[in-house]
């Protein structure tokens, strides 16, 4: 059974329909289509289009592909060329003709534009389930490793001391923020298409408040020609998934310059790292370096469905189709990442000594040595200068900041006393930073708790 056979003499070439068909992929929203099926037939009642008789007929068949799809026994055919026309033969196979009553004033493309957006905002949802999962096991590892002190870096040399839960936290921001990115692409979504027709709306008297309401959507299109062409809500989708695949991107780089041998900071559980087939001594972090590989996929996934809509002329065209492949990829591709990101993260070690071991770096509290001296009452620029001269010092010494005497010190400010040995230890350094927002002890535990209850408050949200 074709949706269109009546105008044509010839029938379509087999390379063409292949060409043509979206089956192979938008099979998988086939649940989403027939909750679509099942709210306009109850709209169609509802305009009494259709006898309550019809109604539940219609209902039932549906339910019954529904069961078939399910459990794996539905049957596609060849002039199946898509999810609407697959699920349509059916129910008029067991229901006979009554059953193409259901397509009485609906078109593929708004029924298409309704299932993507069915879809957008169940993944959304499930995204963000999986975005608390990482969450919570980056906010434990913040805690077990409270007291760890390390080098922190900017432009990957060292520059100042930073609580490890610090930088483990920081990464939990920018997963948050992905949460309420999700969040609002799921917002977006949150239009009903149907009743837009193929894109001029329709002439039967559908409640498309009602069907709205029946498929969970908050509001209904405004504008027809709009709903029916609009894939803003794909563009946004997909930004959320390139912005938190380039989030685990960073996080998983992280990870494999830490677990380096010239880090050494921490070590991968076995059930989440890989060998090699010719080195018995390694230890690689492969997920790590395939979700930083796939971060480039999902971007472009994004671009293609960009390029795409560029340029598109009102209404319908077909080449809206190609919306589905990248989207699909794109949230799969972040769902697997986030899984991978979670297990390695809830699992992974770190070693302490090694920490304190990397701490040992000569100049990492030079900003304090400077800061000491504004303490003095000298303006930051000379302060800063002074430093600098006796890093200079130090360098040619062959000595750390620590290893130099009051003495020694003295010759560069006489503002040097006994005190500054003890602002120059890494912990000192951290400790003292008591803005909002510093790595402090206190600080990093507010932030701790603050993503706890926000994990569990939005975990009690979404379930
Ligand atoms: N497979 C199409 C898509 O994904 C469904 C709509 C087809 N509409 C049409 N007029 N051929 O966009």
């Amino acid at each position: 059974m074709r949706m269109w056979g009546g105008r044509f003499i010839g029938s379509p070439d087999p390379a063409f329909m292949a060409f043509t068909s979206s089956l192979p992929f938008d099979r998988r929203l086939y649940e989403y289509d027939i909750r679509c099926s099942m709210a306009w037939v109850n709209g169609l009642k509802k305009a009494k289009l259709l006898t309550e008789q019809e109604e539940s007929s219609i209902l039932a068949a549906l339910s019954s592909v529904k069961r078939e799809m399910d459990e794996g026994v539905f049957k596609f055919i060849e002039t199946d060329e898509d999810i609407h026309t697959a699920i349509e033969r059916r129910v008029r196979e067991l229901i006979g003709d009554l059953g193409g009553k259901m397509r009485t004033g609906r078109s593929r493309n708004d029924q298409i534009a309704t299932d993507m957006r069915l879809f957008v905002m169940d993944e959304c949802r499930k995204i963000m389930l999986k975005i608390l999962d990482l969450l919570e096991a980056l906010v434990n590892l913040s805690r077990s490793n409270l007291d760890i002190i390390i080098p922190g870096h900017t432009h990957l040399q060292q520059a100042q001391p930073v609580r490890l839960s610090h930088f483990l936290l920081a990464f939990a921001q920018m997963l948050k923020r992905d949460f309420s990115r999700f969040e609002e692409a799921r917002k977006r979504a949150d239009v009903l298409p149907l009743g837009s027709g193929a894109f001029a709306g329709t002439s039967i008297p559908v409640d498309r408040e009602y069907i709205a309401c029946l498929l969970g959507f908050s509001t209904v299109s405004d504008n027809s020609a709009d709903a029916v062409s609009d894939r803003d809500f794909v563009l946004d989708a997909l930004f959320a998934v390139s912005v938190a695949m380039v989030h685990l991107s960073r996080l998983a780089e992280q990870i494999i310059l830490w677990c380096s041998d010239e880090f050494g900071l921490l070590e991968l559980d076995d059930g989440w790292s890989t060998g090699s087939s010719l080195m018995p001594q390694k230890k690689n972090p492969d997920g790590m370096e395939l979700v930083r590989g796939k971060a480039g996929r999902t971007i472009g996934d994004m671009d293609s469905v960009l390029i795409c809509l560029k340029a598109l002329p009102l209404a319908y065209n077909r080449d809206l189709q190609e919306d589905k492949e990248p989207l699909f990829d794109a949230f799969d591709t972040l769902r697997g990442s986030l899984e991978v990101m979670t297990g390695t993260v809830a699992t992974m070690r770190f070693d302490q000594m090694r920490a304190a071991e990397l701490l040992n770096a000569p100049f990492i509290t030079a900003t304090d040595l400077a800061e000491f001296l504004v303490y003095k009452g000298l303006e930051f620029p000379k302060a800063h200068e002074i430093a600098g001269e006796v890093v200079s010092f130090c360098i040619t010494e062959g000595k750390s900041l620590l290893e130099v005497s009051l003495d020694e010190l003295k010759t560069f400010s006489p503002l040097f006393d006994e005190a500054v040995r003890e602002c120059l230890t890494p912990e000192a350094a951290v400790e003292r930073k008591r803005v909002k927002g510093a790595g402090n002890r206190d600080e990093c535990l507010r932030q701790i708790e603050m993503l706890e209850k926000f994990i569990k408050e939005e975990r009690e949200r979404l379930c």
